[in-house]
């Protein structure tokens, strides 16, 4: 049983840190490394709220977890005394009133962690349900302030409580604070949480928000997926390959611009039953989907068909440091795979949700992708997480979602392209 800290910082442990990292505080960012804590006060537990000091000087309070390589992670900056439940609403509410107005039924990412100073914690918003995402010890062991204040928070945003509120704690990237996995209904009735319905801009997918991949939904590709609609709509009748489709949030627009045929690939079962029901739901043409179970590489390598869109959305390749190599390697591997089946003239929408892969760098390993193709590629868009997903400038960590749109420019032998669709403009 987990003992939560009391709402009071001034009776906490103090945490003694290195100079270097209170200065990096100060300029904005939220983690202090394991490495640059000098003394922790010990109350017998792996992780607690506590006092950040240096040099015996206050420099804000947040959570410590000794078992992870963030050990710290800095919720209030500076002497000011406050008390944790009252940072918690005032944070939760700044939040979400950054993302309003929601068009009527809307989904939205309400809170991303460390841009919303709430670092560890996610907020989504399925209207009427909520989902809030523990990542860390520290956001554990405030969850039932969290339950108490979250729904009160939302009802003061939109007019009403939430119909139902589920907790997950079930992310790997857990692990690295040594916490465990688990999943809560914290209200609502479980059976219509797993029957959810997101809207998205005029397309509604069906999503199981407790056993669904993250939070039910990838609410991160919104923008991306809007610009490829356009593009698509600008090429009545065109082939479209959708790679790492899950529940279909860019085939099944594509299909609503008048695409020919859209083929889905993708691995998992539960997210191509999930596509089923939303291409029946949106009264889209059955006839022109084809839904493939199967390994996406193992698709590309046996695959002959040409399309005019190919958009490759894999999962983050990259969840280390010293995984980075073998997932540049996946990411070219991939994307040659990918430029093959492009039409001359058509457009790749190739991204990368890995953190640790910059865009320069992601950006690199598509031009060498192209390059090894023998191709020649414009660049027709750029674009990154939606904006309920903010990128917090003083930390960069906080960015992680890249998305090219290339342009076969070439013909197949060097020549002009047999068709070639405008460039799309921001
Ligand atoms: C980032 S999500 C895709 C999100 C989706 N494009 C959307 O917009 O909702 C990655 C998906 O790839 C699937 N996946 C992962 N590895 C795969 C593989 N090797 N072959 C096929 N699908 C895979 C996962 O099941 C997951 O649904």
């Amino acid at each position: 049983m987990v003992e939560a800290p009391s709402l009071d910082p001034a009776g906490w442990p103090e945490v003694e840190i290195t100079p270097r990292a209170a200065k990096r505080l100060a300029g904005g960012h939220l983690w202090v490394f394991a490495n640059e804590v000098t003394a922790a006060g010990d109350p017998g537990r792996p992780a607690f709220w506590c006092r950040f000091r240096t040099g015996g000087n206050p420099v804000g309070w947040g959570c410590y977890n000794r078992h992870s390589l963030i050990a710290g992670r800095l919720f209030a900056f500076g002497a000011r005394e406050d008390r944790l439940d009252g940072l918690l609403e005032r944070r939760l509410a700044a939040a979400i009133g950054r993302r309003l107005p929601l068009p009527p039924g809307r989904a939205a990412r309400l809170v991303f962690s460390e841009a919303d100073f709430l670092p560890g914690l996610v907020v989504d918003f399925y209207p009427p349900y909520g989902v809030l995402q523990s990542h860390t010890a520290g956001i554990d062991l405030v969850l039932p302030l969290l339950e108490e204040i979250l729904p009160a928070a939302l009802r003061r945003a939109f007019g009403a409580p939430p119909e139902g509120l589920l907790i997950r704690a079930d992310a790997p990237v857990r692990e690295l604070e040594a916490v465990g996995r688990f999943t809560r209904v914290a209200f609502g009735d479980r059976e219509a949480l797993r029957a959810a319905w997101v809207e998205e801009e005029g397309v509604r997918f069906a999503a199981d928000l407790v056993e669904g991949q993250k939070t039910g939904f990838f609410l991160d590709q919104r923008e991306n997926r809007l610009r490829f609609e356009k593009a698509v709509r600008q090429a009545p009748g065109a082939r479209v390959l959708d790679l790492f489709s899950y529940s279909g949030g860019w085939g099944l627009r594509a299909l609503r611009a008048g695409a020919g045929r859209v083929v889905f690939v993708e691995e998992s079962r539960e997210a191509l039953g999930l596509l089923e029901r939303s291409l029946a739901a949106n009264g889209l043409p059955r006839e022109r989907a084809a839904l493939c179970r199967e390994d996406v590489f193992e698709f590309l390598a046996r695959d002959a068909g040409r399309y005019d869109f190919v958009v490759s959305d894999p999962p983050a390749f990259a969840k280390s440091k010293k995984a980075l190599p073998q997932a540049h390697r996946a990411y070219l591997k991939l994307n040659r795979l990918a430029w093959r089946r492009l039409k001359p003239g058509g457009l790749l929408f190739a991204s990368s949700c890995s953190r640790l892969v910059s865009e320069a760098e992601f950006a690199g390993i598509l031009a060498a992708a192209v390059r090894r193709e023998g191709g020649r590629a414009h660049v027709a868009y750029r674009g990154m997480q939606a904006p309920d997903h903010p990128v917090l400038l003083s930390m960069p960590e906080t960015a992680y979602l890249k998305c090219f749109a290339l342009r076969k420019v070439e013909g197949e032998n060097g020549g002009p392209p047999a068709r070639s669709f405008p460039l799309i403009s921001k």
